[in-house]
């Protein structure tokens, strides 16, 4: 398979968890390269639902090496918890199938609490995070005052670190009304945590190029979307990391010229959760499919916002991330449409951009100039081939991939690994 970085086109939620599935079975190792358990990838095996928010999703697979790279921020509560879910449902989770990058960073209690009260104090103007303390740790890793997984199974060093961050954190934490930790407490339940992770915890920048030198294919699997990217999304209503494919390099130590391809997931149509500018957003699209009982959160539960197609922003995904396959999920969510819109530029006062501005104020004034395609009106959830699909289904998908500006590889009809067509 080559290695391949895939990546989210548009606002998270794409649909990656799915795919990394299915493009599992022919890789060996699979790469969380940025992001932590804000999100949520949901695979679908045997009609069994698995939400992986920190764990590679190629865990569902035998024989696979998973791995979160030293760009990824790790809740170890979290990742217990998340280790302990899968053995719960007969997935063993142990050092030969997954490994944990000394390097990684070290979400801490105070983490979340700050990325909450950040929240309250921006009132309106929240972000809408998932409140998992991402923004506060990647803000302490930039500052240099981060902990990291190797301090973190090291019960010495994580004493002397953790006492000198709590005490600085307190302070703040104080000034903000919110309640100050008891170090004793944090120590001995992250201690506890270090303890169970240190025989995954590894060097894992040597360990990818050992697989690489051995020929094995690696998967990187991004987290978020694109336009979530600290750098190349709606800034501020992004995440804290880069979660486009340069990410995949920075955030696992393989450089570029070991890079083959690039993979963009996108939906048939487009959803946000979380504030932010969202062009092509549609109430009547949005009632469609959460009266499905579809697109609610994976890691909050929190309803999705929903829009049509927008082939600015994924155009705009395919120049920064330089995707080379598309792969279009819920195709069947537009089954029922009569008349199924594109956005194919946006127009702001008397000018029109074929690029997404950098300026979320301008982009969320933007107004979406449509294109419009006939529905199918055909269900396509059981259609197990190209040829299967309703030719106004085929005509969709080959429109929507000439406007973003990349090959055609996967049409997804449902959520489950059977049904993906491969194009
Ligand atoms: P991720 O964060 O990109 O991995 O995406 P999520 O798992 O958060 O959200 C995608 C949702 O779409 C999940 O509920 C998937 O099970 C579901 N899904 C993925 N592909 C398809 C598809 O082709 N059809 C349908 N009906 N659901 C899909
Ligand atoms: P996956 O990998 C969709 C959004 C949040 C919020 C913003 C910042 O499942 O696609 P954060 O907690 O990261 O500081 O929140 O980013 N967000 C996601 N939206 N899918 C995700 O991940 C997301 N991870 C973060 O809703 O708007
Ligand atoms: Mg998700």
């Amino acid at each position: 398979m080559a290695n391949t970085i895939l990546v989210g086109a548009q606002w998270g939620d794409e649909g990656k968890g799915k795919i990394i599935d299915v493009l599992t079975e022919s890789a060996d190792v699979v790469v969380r390269y940025a992001g932590g358990n804000n999100a949520g990838h949901t695979v679908i095996v045997n009609g069994r639902k698995s939400v992986l928010h920190l764990i590679p999703s190629g865990i569902l697979r035998k024989n696979k090496l998973c791995v979160i790279g030293n760009g990824v921020v790790c809740d170890p509560l979290g990742l217990v918890h998340e280790m302990e879910g899968l053995a719960k449902h007969g997935i063993k989770v142990t050092p030969k199938n997954f490994v944990l990058s000394e390097t990684a960073h070290v979400v801490l209690p105070y983490h979340r609490e700050l990325d909450s009260q950040r929240e309250v104090i921006k009132g309106k103007n929240k972000i809408g995070t998932t409140k998992r303390g991402i923004g506060p740790a990647y803000g302490d890793k930039a500052a240099r005052v981060g902990l990291r997984i190797a301090d973190l199974v090291d019960s010495a060093k994580l004493k002397e670190k953790l006492s000198a961050r709590i005490k600085e954190n307190n302070i703040v934490l104080k000034s903000l009304g919110a309640k100050p930790l008891s170090f004793k407490k944090v120590f001995a339940e992250y201690d506890k945590a270090g303890r169970f992770l240190k025989p995954f915890v590894q060097n894992t920048v040597v360990l990818l190029h050992h697989a690489i030198r051995r020929g094995e294919d690696i998967l990187f699997e991004g987290a978020q979307g694109t336009f979530l990217d600290i750098d190349h999304g709606t800034y501020p209503f992004v995440t804290s990391s880069n979660t486009t494919a340069g990410g995949a390099c920075t955030g696992s130590g393989v450089p570029p010229h070991r890079m083959d391809r690039v993979v963009g997931v996108m939906k048939a149509y487009t959803t946000r959760v979380g504030e932010g500018p969202l062009p092509t957003e549609n109430q009547e699209i949005s009632d469609l499919l959460h009266g499905m009982g579809r697109e609610f959160g994976a890691t909050t539960g929190r309803a999705r916002r929903c829009g049509w197609f927008d082939s600015v922003a994924t155009r705009h995904a395919t120049m920064v991330n330089g995707i080379d396959d598309l792969a279009v999920t819920n195709l069947d969510g537009l089954d029922t449409v009569e008349t199924i819109k594109v956005c194919i530029a946006y127009r702001h006062g008397k000018k029109r951009y074929d690029y997404v501005p950098n300026d979320a104020a301008i982009l969320a004034q933007c107004e979406p100039v449509y294109a419009e395609f006939e529905g199918w009106r055909t269900p396509t959830d059981k259609c197990k081939s190209w040829k299967q699909l309703p030719p106004k289904a085929r005509a969709y998908l080959k429109a929507i991939a000439e406007l973003t500006g990349a090959k055609l590889y996967i049409a997804s009809v449902g959520p489950g690994r059977e049904q993906t067509i491969f194009v």
